[in-house]
């Protein structure tokens, strides 16, 4: 066929049946052999996970066309669309989330320079136009042919996930591979989720490893969800397979505002309690040193009982997580006081100190719950830092500016007493219940100290130390003498709580604070 202008132009229709052919060729991405094998490892493809991730068709794709342009080891032969990530925008329950998700069937989910220029450019859109950012990292890490490029294209990342820290929520899913520096993404993001027995993330791999350390050592001991979830801290959330992931991403999701300038969204869905609230008076033991399950306070106080939680493997003497209060998200950080009786140690100091510092750039209210002994002792806690990294939570909570709330269930000793978010570093409301002992230091501790002498002396040193204990309790192990003072606002009933903390973070949900001008603070790292 020829006109006047020249030689032969495509019918229109041929042009869409070129662009329908070329896009089938991006969504096959390493070919149905690829996407066999990516099966047979009990792994989804790049596009069905973002299928499940996002709300049904409100995936927007960029880049689908987009190739490398290297040649060298034969790269040049193979080019294809896409390079090895998915990338666009779409929505979770109608909220707009930037994506990227790798494709293992290509180059192994490598990332070379045209890979990281897409996910640099939803990076980008996301902090330009503040919304979340979810990365589904599975990769062989740096692509190899592609040298220092493809390590200046994870700079690129590592520099943005930085600048984006507190702007918008980041959140990572490891759903694969993740070895080398290529870990230091999800580092940086606000939380990690890992699939149990498909994922794993180290530095360096078990050759490696045994290479220099002479260790023996799988990938799934090195590295996997498991060793991350308990071991490490680097895996807030571990889920049982690819579904499971997705799913929970979206249900974290709904508990996050789109950015630093909004506050989180309230939910619609039921707001009641689904719990008797007098089940609250009778939770705590009567004798001192029985333990409760700090859990069973938060889902009763909670809207429904919901209750989504972030590390819950890690430093299990402390929980941290959210919940919603009358539908408005709420960040909770709990004493455990069925774990090594709720002290804090340099695990629990870690990981409160981070979700503090999370809810605090991303305006969401914090609720304390409070049942600590004290610091633990020990050559292993003070040798390994507890000054520094417990300096960690306190400067979290006291540099913390949204609504704070705390609710001392039972003990308050010592330093931890200051820390857990008391009203001189700026708890707004400090509650306390009337099984609430805030002290310097448990009874028995206190009389050996000062009542040392006496007691030795005593023609019958242990009734004359009981005695002491008993004095001293019934002195101080309640919560009115600190609410002689101001520190605590109120005694409160425990079936009261729910009902006082809704109208008490509803009180203080226009809460300002001008903090003093300064660069930024210097968190004790
Ligand atoms: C290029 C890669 C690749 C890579 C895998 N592939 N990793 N191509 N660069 N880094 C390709 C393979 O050649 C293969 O291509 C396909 O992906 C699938 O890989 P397999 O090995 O067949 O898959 P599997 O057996 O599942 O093993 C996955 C793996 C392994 C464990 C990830 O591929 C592996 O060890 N890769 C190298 C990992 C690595 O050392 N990366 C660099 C880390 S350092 P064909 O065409 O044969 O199917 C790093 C630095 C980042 O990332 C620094 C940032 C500062």
């Amino acid at each position: 066929m020829r006109d006047d202008n020249g030689p032969s132009q495509p019918q229109q229709k041929d042009l869409f049946a070129d662009l329908e052919r070329r896009r089938e060729e991006a969504a096959q991405g390493g070919g149905p052999e690829r996407i066999e094998r990516q099966h047979e490892k009990d792994k989804l493809t790049a596009r069905e996970r973002l299928d499940i991730l996002l709300d049904d068709g409100s995936f927007e794709e960029l880049g689908a066309f987009v190739r490398h342009q290297v040649s060298d080891f034969g790269l040049d032969e193979k080019r294809p669309y896409g390079d090895g990530v998915v990338t666009g925008y779409g929505t979770i329950e109608g909220r707009l989330v930037y994506v990227f998700s790798q494709d293992f069937t290509v180059f192994g989910g490598s990332l070379g320079r045209a890979h990281a220029d897409k996910i640099v450019q939803i990076m980008e859109l996301a902090l330009q136009n503040g919304a979340p950012v979810i990365g589904l990292n599975d990769s062989g890490g740096a692509r190899i042919q592609e040298g220092v490029v493809s390590l200046g294209g994870y700079a690129d990342i590592f520099k943005l996930n930085t600048d984006a820290s507190g702007v918008v929520p980041q959140i990572s899913a490891v759903m694969g591979p993740c070895a080398g520096g290529a870990v230091y993404s999800p580092a940086i993001t606000d939380f990690t989720f890992m699939v149990e027995g498909t994922s794993y993330m180290f530095v360096t791999g078990p050759n490696v490893v045994k290479t220099v350390t002479q260790e023996d050592v799988t990938s799934e001991e090195l590295g996997g969800a498991a060793a991350h979830a308990s071991k490490s801290g680097v895996a807030h959330v571990t889920c049982a397979n690819d579904v499971d992931c997705l799913l929970r991403l979206r249900e974290l999701v709904g508990y996050l505002p789109a950015n630093c300038e909004e506050p989180p969204p309230r939910a619609a869905g039921n707001r009641a309690s689904s719990f008797d609230a007098e089940e609250l008076n009778t939770l705590v033991p009567p004798a001192p040193n029985k333990p409760y399950d700090m859990h069973d306070v938060i889902r009763r106080i909670s809207d429904d009982g919901d209750f989504f939680e972030i590390q819950p493997d890690y430093a299990r003497n402390l929980i941290v997580g959210f919940t919603r209060l009358d539908g408005h998200p709420v960040g909770v950080v709990a004493n455990q006081p069925a774990v090594l009786a709720g002290v804090l140690d340099i695990d629990a100091s870690l990981k409160g100190a981070r979700f503090v510092r999370f809810c605090d750039a991303f305006n969401i209210p914090l609720l304390i719950f409070e049942d600590v002994p004290g610091f633990l002792p020990g050559t292993d806690q003070e040798w390994n830092g507890i000054i520094k990294h417990g300096a960690k939570l306190l400067y979290a909570l006291c540099e913390a500016t949204v609504p704070k709330v705390t609710v001392i269930t039972r003990k308050a000793y010592g330093g931890a007493y200051d820390v857990m978010n008391s009203k001189h570093i700026g708890g707004d409301l400090n509650f306390a219940w009337p099984t609430a002992e805030i002290a310097v230091m448990g009874p028995k501790g206190a009389v050996e100290i000062i009542y040392r002498r006496q007691i030795q002396q005593a023609d019958d040193p242990e009734a004359k130390k009981d005695a002491f204990i008993e004095q001293y309790r019934e002195k101080f192990a309640n919560p009115y003498v600190a609410a002689e003072y101001g520190y605590v606002d109120d005694v409160i009933k425990p079936s009261a709580t729910r009902r006082r903390l809704i109208r008490g973070f509803d009180m203080l949900r226009n809460k300002v604070v001008n903090a003093p001008p300064k660069k930024h603070g210097n968190i004790p790292l």
